[in-house]
């Protein structure tokens, strides 16, 4: 048996790619190889121990741009934490998870996950978030519909949602993200309850779910310019509609009415100055 050697020059190369695509495969059942298609983040950082060649344990950390109070904020996400069952209770997570900070602590004053899980990071500093998702019926105005439905399998579309990416501005100075579109295209590549819409002549990508007889649940906007709910609605065709907003509001629904505080999963280390009003991060990632 090999002894264990502790690396992290792998987040970025095609051979790390490849074991770590087998990690998260083995532990969480997700099959990560879309990916490769659609875009790996180049700004991952990944420690692990490693036996050979096989990887063990893992905690990966990835840059991430927030807007909170109207500042930008460069923070560290945590992702890909896991260890091969034969391995568990020997610390290799505390171990990793501590590498980890301690590298985001020198370069940044924020570090933040989402997890199931939030007992095994409290002790690490983590505490969880209170979000509020907000409920809107924008008042119905004229406007062109001229919504198209995405497919992610479309090489053109990727593009055209990649290059809106690269554009886009935030959706609230309060409390949102512009990040690398890696985790966004995975999810919603994955999840088949997820639509993409292009609304071609408002220059902007938006992100929904249509539950049957529920608000319609808007998750994210792209566009360099966030344009108002009511515009979007009329896009859409489906202006005086009711909407779930999971963001925060402040700029395309300002009048937008708070739902009751819930916990989505998300925790953050270090300071996190838009707490001290109702706000939502998207979940449009995995
Ligand atoms: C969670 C996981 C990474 C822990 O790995 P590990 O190397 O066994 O962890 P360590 O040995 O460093 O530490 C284990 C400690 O975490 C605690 N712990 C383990 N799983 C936990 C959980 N789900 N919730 C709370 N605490 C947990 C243990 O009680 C132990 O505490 P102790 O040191 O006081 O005994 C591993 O069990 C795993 O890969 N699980 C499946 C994937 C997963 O859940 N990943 C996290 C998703 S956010």
């Amino acid at each position: 048996m090999h002894e264990l050697i502790f690396r992290n020059d792998y987040g970025r190369t095609p051979e790390g790619r490849a074991a770590l695509k087998s990690l998260i495969g083995d532990i969480f059942g997700l099959d990560i190889t879309p990916l490769d298609r659609l875009g790996h983040n180049p700004d991952v950082i990944a420690f692990g121990w490693w036996q050979g060649d096989r990887l063990i344990a893992n905690v990966s950390l990835f840059r991430r741009v927030l807007w909170l109070c109207g500042q930008r904020t460069e923070a560290f996400g945590v992702q890909s934490v896991a260890v091969r069952p034969e391995f568990r209770r020997r610390g290799l997570f505390f171990d990793l998870m501590t590498r980890a900070l301690a590298f985001a602590d020198e370069r940044v004053g924020l570090v933040i996950l989402m997890t199931d899980s939030p007992a095994l990071y409290a002790r690490f500093g983590f505490r969880p978030l209170q979000e509020h998702a907000c409920i809107a019926t924008p008042d119905p105005v004229p406007g062109l519909r001229d919504a198209r439905a995405l497919s992610l399998a479309d090489d053109a579309d990727l593009r055209l949602v990649v290059d809106l990416f690269r554009r886009r501005a935030p959706t609230s100075l309060r409390a949102s993200a512009t990040d690398h579109p890696a985790l966004f295209l995975l999810k919603a590549f994955t999840d088949g309850t997820i639509e993409l819409v292009h609304l071609q002549h408002l220059e902007t990508v938006v992100a929904l779910k249509r539950p049957a007889a529920a608000p319609v649940v808007l998750l994210d906007v792209l566009s360099p310019a966030p344009p108002p709910l009511q515009d979007i609605a009329a896009a859409l065709g489906i202006a005086g509609s009711t909407f779930e907003l999971r963001m925060t509001a402040d700029l395309i629904a300002p009048d937008a009415t708070p739902l009751a505080p819930v916990h989505r999963g998300h925790m953050v280390r270090g300071p996190f100055p838009a707490e001290s009003s109702p706000f939502m991060l998207s979940t449009m990632h995995i």
